[in-house]
């Protein structure tokens, strides 16, 4: 038969292995790509360009099929440029990619601002990845139009930028409250690991939530259940976001045409006791 390059594998790339919204999307890339015998090699940039731009290297060099990348950052945009193998994206994602899956973040934003304000919040601040990923820039986008409608801003430093974990939440919160108090009742960050540390910072200050602050995170990984008080959150639907990638980077192995370029995925609100 013909001899080709290819490896019958495929790469899936991360920012953070760790948090447990990357940790699913891999978990159920890899088995839906077992069942169709291709292995998976799963690559963690933690956040670092210079890791995520290696990686990727190395995975061309191994000849991979196809590429799964999942919220890249840094090598997003040479990857379009010069695609070697089909590259999906998951979650933030460039301009003229060939396939991009995402949650629909802005609705995401919109119920989490929504929520705050119909539960009485009057004083709202934004804790947002320092990064204005198409991601985080639609959550704050929806953020800030659901607060508008009831008459609330997050003007006058009201919105912090951080890297989007738990320690530069819990460290960076603590700094707020040391020099401004609690002059806010509700917070959203754009996601949990974000929202869990927030929630530490103010049970180490002595502050009470919902009492005195309420919470909404973004994801629904477990750990905001499992918290204390078990957190209300924006849901991605992780399993759905995986398995419309793994679907259509297999079509793009394949050469089999894609009805579309985008799949948005819907999200839900999961109302817990943050709020
Ligand atoms: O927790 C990781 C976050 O970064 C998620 O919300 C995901 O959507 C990404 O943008």
């Amino acid at each position: 038969g013909l001899r080709t390059r290819r490896s019958h594998s495929v790469g899936v790339i991360v920012p953070d292995i760790t948090n447990e919204f990357f940790a699913k999307i891999v978990r159920t890339l890899d088995i839906f790509f077992i069942k169709y015998n291709y292995s998976v090699l799963i690559c963690d940039s933690n956040e670092d360009p210079e890791l995520e731009e290696r990686h990727i290297q190395d995975m061309f060099d191994k000849n991979v099929d196809g590429l799964i990348y999942v919220s890249g950052m840094e090598a997003i945009s040479s990857l379009v440029k010069n695609p070697r193998v089909p590259v999906v994206f998951i979650d933030r994602s460039p301009k003229n990619a060939e396939f991009v899956v995402q949650s629909d973040n802005y609705q995401g934003g919109y119920l989490a601002g929504k929520e705050l304000c119909e539960k009485g919040c009057t004083r709202p601040l934004l804790i947002r990845d320092y990064r204005m990923a198409s991601t985080i820039q639609q959550r704050r986008r929806g953020f800030l139009d659901a607060l508008a409608e009831y008459g609330k801003t997050c003007e006058g430093n009201f919105e912090i930028t951080i890297l989007p974990d738990y320690k530069s939440a819990k460290e960076k919160v603590a700094e707020f409250l040391g020099e401004k108090g609690c002059c806010f009742d509700g917070v959203f960050t754009t996601n949990d690991m974000m929202a869990l540390g927030t929630i530490h910072a103010l049970a180490e200050a002595g502050y009470n939530v919902p009492g005195q602050v309420m919470i909404v995170g973004f994801d629904n990984v477990s750990l905001s259940e499992f918290c204390n008080p078990p957190m209300t959150t924006v849901a991605q639907d992780t399993e759905q976001m995986a398995l419309v990638a793994g679907e259509a980077l297999l079509k793009l192995i394949r050469k089999e045409p894609i009805e579309q370029k985008e799949y948005v995925v819907p999200i839900h609100l999961e109302v817990r006791s943050t709020t």
